[in-house]
């Protein structure tokens, strides 16, 4: 096993050179600025039809193609064909696509919107761990379906009450239930965290923290984003998991944690960090699950047995997923609360990346298993 990957790092490093690998994985979005415009439609209440694309526009010739892959895997039951090119409507190229699916992390903006803030939470801060968001569509996971959700700092997003407190190691579902709550959530680094910092040598420059974006209504989204998100994760997804060669996506949520670290530590420890990503996609009946992990240098914070200094020992951070109710979990072996949580960064290969992990989360969870 550690061979293998091994091998295939190594053949990854062959394939790249190095500065390329660490640009995709840092996605630093140089080109962002080109989105202003018209990256927040998908978080818009009254969500309309942007016009703000045509400097884009312009960049693609009108090709006609949505995806050059269709016609190699297309599938006769998926509705994306019907739709129409118009005028002020984006085209995807081929060559586009490739390009944005050989990133590796999601989109997230740290400028833009309202307040110029982007997808960046500001009311996530020491003193409030959370806040509720609302989805306006519905999202089944693990049996149930929720039209809402708590994003926390501290790795997860929560459905419903948690236990008064926990222990570690955490064990679900929660033992005492129904005299304790048994929380739903999902959780890709279920920790207890806060807000880091970046050097001042640090290339991207967004600030530490999370940030949380909702793209809705992608299936007849014409602007840029909107069709750059359906067909990146549509693709992610199909060529990640068995079985889901027909997804496609209608809505979608991106929550990345960026540079942070863990709590009970040292002032210095701030600069120790952890960045990883959870994209969702839905089209109301399935659920898939994408967890990026860039960054993984603290494992446990210091009430589960962490030292101060380094965030490293004692029991490391729960990776999986909780139904609820007492209806059942998923912990992902061999990574969570074990010290391989590390391999995290290294593991997966979803999509070809290190780092990537995927999972079908609507009912039973389902990891994508990579040959
Ligand atoms: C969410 O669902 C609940 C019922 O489960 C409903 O009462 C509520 O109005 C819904 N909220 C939104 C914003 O759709
Ligand atoms: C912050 O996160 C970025 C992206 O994961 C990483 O490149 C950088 O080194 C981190 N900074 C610190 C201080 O950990
Ligand atoms: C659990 O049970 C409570 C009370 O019966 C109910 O309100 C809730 O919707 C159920 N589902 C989850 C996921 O907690």
């Amino acid at each position: 096993m550690r061979n293998r990957v091994f091998i295939v790092s190594l053949c990854f490093l062959l394939l790249l050179p190095v500065n390329e690998i660490s640009a995709g994985i840092e996605n630093a979005l140089d080109e962002s600025t080109g989105y202003e415009g018209s990256i927040f439609q998908g978080n818009d209440e009254n969500s309309g039809q942007s016009s703000s694309n045509e400097a884009w526009n312009s960049l693609s010739e009108a090709t006609g193609l949505n995806e050059d892959r269709s016609s190699r895997d297309k599938d006769p039951n998926s509705q994306d064909d019907s739709v129409r090119v118009g005028c002020s409507d984006y085209v995807l190229t081929g060559e586009r696509l490739r390009e944005i699916r050989s990133e590796f992390m999601y989109w997230f903006f740290d400028k833009g919107g309202d307040d110029d803030e982007g997808d960046y939470l500001k009311e996530i801060q020491a003193s409030t761990p959370q806040t509720n968001k609302n989805f306006n569509f519905q999202l089944p996971f693990f049996g149930f379906r929720f039209n809402q959700t708590r994003v926390s700092i501290n790795g997860y997003l929560e459905f419903t009450d948690p236990p008064e407190r926990y222990t570690y190691p955490l064990v679900f579902p929660v033992k005492c239930w129904p005299k304790e709550n048994d929380p739903s959530f999902i959780g890709i680094f279920f920790s207890k965290c806060r807000i880091g910092e970046i050097w001042s040598t640090d290339r991207d420059r967004r600030k530490p923290g999370v940030y949380f974006r909702i793209e809705r209504d992608l299936r007849t989204r014409k602007d840029q984003l909107g069709v750059e998100m359906r067909e990146r994760l549509k693709w992610d997804v199909r060529e990640g998991m068995s079985g889901a060669e027909g997804f496609v996506p209608k809505h979608a949520i991106t929550v990345t944690w960026k540079n942070v670290s863990f709590t009970g530590g040292i002032d210095n420890s701030l600069y120790t960090t952890n960045t990883f990503q959870m994209v969702l996609a839905t089209d109301e009946a399935n659920t898939y699950a994408m967890f990026n992990y860039p960054r993984v240098e603290w494992t446990s914070h210091t009430e589960a047995g962490g030292d101060t200094v380094h965030g490293d020992g004692g029991i490391s951070a729960f990776v999986g997923f909780n139904a609820g109710n007492g209806t059942g979990s998923y912990e992902y072996k061999p990574f969570s609360q074990t010290p391989h949580i590390r391999d995290l960064t290294r593991a997966g290969w979803v999509n070809g990346f290190p780092g990537r992990h995927m999972f079908k989360i609507d009912e039973k969870i389902i990891a994508a298993t990579c040959s």
